[in-house]
């Protein structure tokens, strides 16, 4: 009997769990041919940042878990590009392809083994470039990119990097964003939990406030004007803030997390649920962020987003959504918060192909790639 193509899903960190449910949805419903092995690599694995996801998404249990953990970031990626190659080389059949999605270090790492294995690498969300090399995650995209031989793009910026890095127009396919899929699908369950009300928020009367980049957190004084800041903000506006373990340790070294504990117009909380977060994000004022992931919601639910960053590998979120480039600038932060409140903050429209089907064309393509490939072998 003629075998089924595997293809390995890789997930480490929670942005790539967000964005694995419809994928493996549209490989199930459009490459009738493939059946997928879900590969986790451990580099997120607690609860709240893991298994909390697995369960509202609806995620299958992973095939392969691989059990990393935290660490350095040349450590935490060589430890996933070893352990994957080893499941690679001892696994029963060997993948047709490794689909990896983001950029995070899963995604490189895993990436890398695949490659170096000859095994082909399919990118989901390829092609976003800050074009600032002190982040991680540009080191990641580039790399991914290059050793990737079907991109699957989110937004056109996608494309047009692309073909400046010199690769192949046939390799790019404009898919739309995944992480929109999910949140089309969730809202109602998202709205049903109700958290405004296990929180004590009105509708439209308070902010959400994430940030966990290294770049915002790990300079003391950038994160103690970051929190002075937000106390100001919480006076007219309640501010919500999901904190993130790196910040939360950050923030207590500092002696800022009592601060913020005994400020009672912000709600420091650990890490939020999906279901929880989207709740909140969908009916807030505005959402103050430095995640990738919440200015692409913020675009799509048409909710003013302040993004605490220089520059943005999702430029679509500032040209066409609802996002403004903040920086570290905490004076033009509260002057902006202000004019939300007034209501003189730009609108935005939703981006081309976030339309809840993106999982459905990126299923599609993965079958037209392995079908043209077994063509020319
Ligand atoms: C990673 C991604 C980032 C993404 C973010 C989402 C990279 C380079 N960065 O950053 O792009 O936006 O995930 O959260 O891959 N920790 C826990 N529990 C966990 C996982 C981590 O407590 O389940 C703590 C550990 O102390 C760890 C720290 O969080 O050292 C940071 O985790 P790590 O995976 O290294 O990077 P993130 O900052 O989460």
């Amino acid at each position: 009997m003629h075998s089924k193509d595997i293809v390995a899903c890789v997930v480490g960190a929670r942005p790539n769990f967000v964005k694995m449910g419809p994928i493996l949805r549209g490989i199930e419903a459009c490459a009738p041919n493939v059946q997928t092995r879900l590969i986790h690599t451990g580099q997120h694995y607690d609860d709240a940042m893991s298994d909390s996801f697995f369960r509202q998404l609806g995620l299958p249990h992973p095939d392969v878990h691989l059990s990393v953990g935290s660490g350095r970031q040349g450590e935490q990626t060589a430890k996933i590009l070893d352990s994957y190659e080893r499941w690679l080389l001892d696994c029963e059949q060997t993948p047709a392809a490794t689909l990896v999605v983001g950029d995070v270090n899963s995604t490189v790492g895993c990436a890398l083994a695949s490659a170096k294995l000859q095994i082909p690498v399919i990118h989901v969300e390829a092609g976003l470039r800050s074009f600032d090399r002190r982040m991680p995650e540009e080191i990641n995209r580039v790399v991914t990119d290059a050793i990737s031989e079907l991109l699957l793009v989110s937004e056109p910026s996608g494309r047009v990097n692309l073909l400046k890095e010199g690769k192949p127009d046939e390799s790019i396919r404009l898919c739309g964003n995944v992480m929109i899929d999910v949140l089309r699908s969730q809202l109602d369950a998202a709205t049903a939990l109700d958290p405004l009300r296990k929180m004590g928020l009105t509708e439209n009367q308070y902010a959400v406030w994430t940030m966990h980049r290294p770049s915002n957190v790990d300079d003391p004084e950038q994160l103690r004007r970051f929190v002075d800041a937000m106390i100001q903000i919480s006076q007219p506006l309640p501010v919500v803030f999901p904190v993130h373990p790196r910040t939360r340790n950050r923030l207590e070294t500092l002696g800022l997390w009592q601060t913020l504990e005994a400020t009672s117009t912000i709600l420091a909380t650990d890490p939020l649920s999906y279901h929880e977060l989207l709740g909140l994000t969908s009916k807030a004022k505005v959402i103050i962020t430095d995640s990738g992931g919440l200015q692409e919601e913020a675009t799509a639910l048409e909710i003013p987003c302040l993004t605490l960053r220089e520059n943005t590998e999702r430029p679509i979120t500032v040209d066409e959504g609802t996002s403004v480039l903040v920086g570290h600038d905490v004076g033009l932060l509260v002057k902006l918060v202000n004019d939300v409140i007034e209501n003189k903050f730009k609108q935005g429209k939703c981006p081309q192909l976030w339309d809840g089907s993106a999982g459905r064309r990126v299923g599609t393509e993965v079958a037209t790639f392995l079908a043209s490939r077994k063509k020319l072998s």
